[in-house]
């Protein structure tokens, strides 16, 4: 339930507090909209974007989701749900039309549309164009409890956010925080980062602001063989027609996502059983082997794409784009003239390479740390695991001392105890619904830990 605003917080208390609204705190709120009157939580959700977005910078032209749409916020828990695709399609008057196309890969354009869709019937949870500066643990009143000072009972959690728009700060206090802020672009050490060298996480952006001119014969580097390498490589080829274009990988070729139907069952609900109650060390292993599913490959249509993209430029004597394997980024620049200058190790020979290029993206992923810098104000309540991690439970709550009230849940960073499905979509509705059992379980019973019934 919510309570009255205490004087030092600009919103009252509320049940389930979040940070991010992307596709995972987006799930959640569905699923807290949906509760049954005697299950209900009061919540809110602060976001950074000033406007509901998914990867906006990354919604390249015919971008495909990659995983079928069924699987969208909230149809594998509930599909009576009114925030499902199929209603989406139906109430934008496009669900025979859809229907015809015999896909359940849609585009990236049209699942944003349908997460802005879902996302303007909750508008009222959440305020945009806030960023979350600081988490801290907090008294009844509200107050931060001196830091580091973990015998002190703390009873809520209080953010501390930027409004984007005025540059105020605000005060946000909640019973349980649930974080679900995303992956952190991450890029290799010795690579400086600017405005003609980027990350692909701001790729339209960037690329729009620093090379207006789609017609100028610009040299474009792209380091990493993932999706986004190969969805930015095919996109420069098409974008620029005068461009030179280099993709370089630190393996043989483009590898194709192991998308075949035994392997693609880790994503039911009970692997994440499974793999949960695995050892550590077992647990390593498998998520070792199941790097194909979503790391460092590539849809295997594009990869075809690409290859005939590449072919035709033989046939016409025009070979403006190439695969460069085998190499290692070690470090990039922007030199005075303004040109990137990129040095590598070719991994079988051990010889240096240096390329020049007028930009360059670089598609080395993203950090999911379940040690969230957000989260540092909190670590002397948390327990740790075996390996010095955050111990989080089956119900993705990070394990804490007694004195810490609130509950504090991850949305994404538990790969090593909850599986490779965490950093993608597939889950969602199924990690909600664990996290929504988990609140209202300790909201009956506050002194006891969670009882949660299997997910599924
Ligand atoms: C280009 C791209 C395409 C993808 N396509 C697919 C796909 O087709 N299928 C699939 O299964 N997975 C896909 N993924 C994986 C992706 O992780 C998930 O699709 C999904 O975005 C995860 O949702 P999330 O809410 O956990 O994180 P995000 O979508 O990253 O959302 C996190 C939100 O938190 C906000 N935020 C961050 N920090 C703060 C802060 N301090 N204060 C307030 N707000 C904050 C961000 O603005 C963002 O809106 C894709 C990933 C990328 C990069
Ligand atoms: N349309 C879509 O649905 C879509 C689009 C884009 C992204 N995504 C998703 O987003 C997630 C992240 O994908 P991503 O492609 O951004 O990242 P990723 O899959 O983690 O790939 C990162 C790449 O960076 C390379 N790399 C790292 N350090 C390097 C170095 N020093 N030198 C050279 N290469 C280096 C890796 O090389 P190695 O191969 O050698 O490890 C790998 O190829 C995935 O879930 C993906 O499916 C989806």
């Amino acid at each position: 339930m919510e309570s009255e605003a205490p004087a030092n917080a600009i919103a009252p208390i509320v049940d389930v507090l979040g940070i991010g609204f992307g596709p995972a705190n987006l799930s959640l709120g569905v699923m807290l909209e949906e509760a049954a009157p005697d299950r209900q939580l009061s919540r809110l959700f602060l976001e950074a974007k000033p406007e509901h977005v998914w990867h906006p910078d990354m919604l390249i032209e015919d971008s495909l989701l990659q995983v079928t749409v069924i699987k969208d916020l909230i149809t594998v828990e509930n599909p009576q749900s009114r925030f499902t695709f199929l209603c989406y399609l139906k109430e934008k008057g496009r669900l025979y039309d859809f229907l015809n196309l015999r896909d359940l890969f849609p585009t990236r354009y049209e699942f944003n549309d349908y997460l802005c869709w879902a996302a303007a019937q909750l508008k009222e949870h959440v305020r945009y164009g806030r960023r979350a500066l600081r988490v801290v643990p907090a008294d009844a009143s509200g107050a931060p409890i001196p830091e580091g000072d973990a015998s002190r009972p703390a009873s809520l959690v209080r953010v501390e956010a930027e409004d984007l728009a005025t540059g105020k700060q605000e005060v946000y206090l909640g019973r349980n925080l649930v974080l679900a802020a995303g992956g952190i672009p991450t890029a290799p050490a010795g690579i400086e980062l600017g405005s003609r060298a980027f990350h692909s996480h701001g790729y339209l952006r960037k690329l729009e602001a620093a090379f207006p001119d789609t017609e100028a014969p610009h040299r474009f580097l792209v380091v990493g063989s993932g999706q986004s390498a190969a969805e930015i490589f095919q996109d420069l080829i098409k974008r620029f027609p005068q461009a030179d274009v280099t993709a370089t990988i630190r393996r043989f070729a483009y590898k194709p996502v192991d998308e075949s139907d035994f392997t693609n069952r880790v994503f039911f609900p009970e692997w994440v059983d499974r793999y949960n109650s695995m050892p550590a060390d077992k647990r390593r292993g498998f998520l070792k082997e199941l790097r194909d599913v979503n790391y460092a490959v590539i849809d295997h249509a594009l990869i075809r794409a690409i290859y005939q993209t590449l072919y035709r430029q033989k046939v016409e004597g025009n070979v403006r784009a190439r695969l460069e394997p085998f190499l290692e980024l070690d470090r990039m620049f922007e030199r005075e003239d303004g040109t990137i200058e990129a040095q590598y190790t070719d991994v079988m020979s051990g010889a240096a390479r240096t390329f020049e290029a007028d930009g360059a993206v670089v598609c080395t992923g993203y950090d999911w740390p379940k040690e969230h810098p957000l989260l540092d104000a909190f670590a002397p309540y948390f327990e740790r695991d075996d390996l010095g991690g955050y111990q989080v439970a089956r119900d993705y709550r990070i394990e804490s001392q007694p004195t810490l009230a609130p509950n504090v849940y991850l949305q994404g960073y538990c790969e090593d105890t909850h599986g490779i499905s965490e950093t993608v979509l597939s889950l969602l509705p199924v990690r909600a619904g664990w996290i929504q059992r988990s609140i209202l379980a300790a909201k009956q019973s506050p002194t006891a830990p969670p009882v949660v019934a299997a997910g599924g």
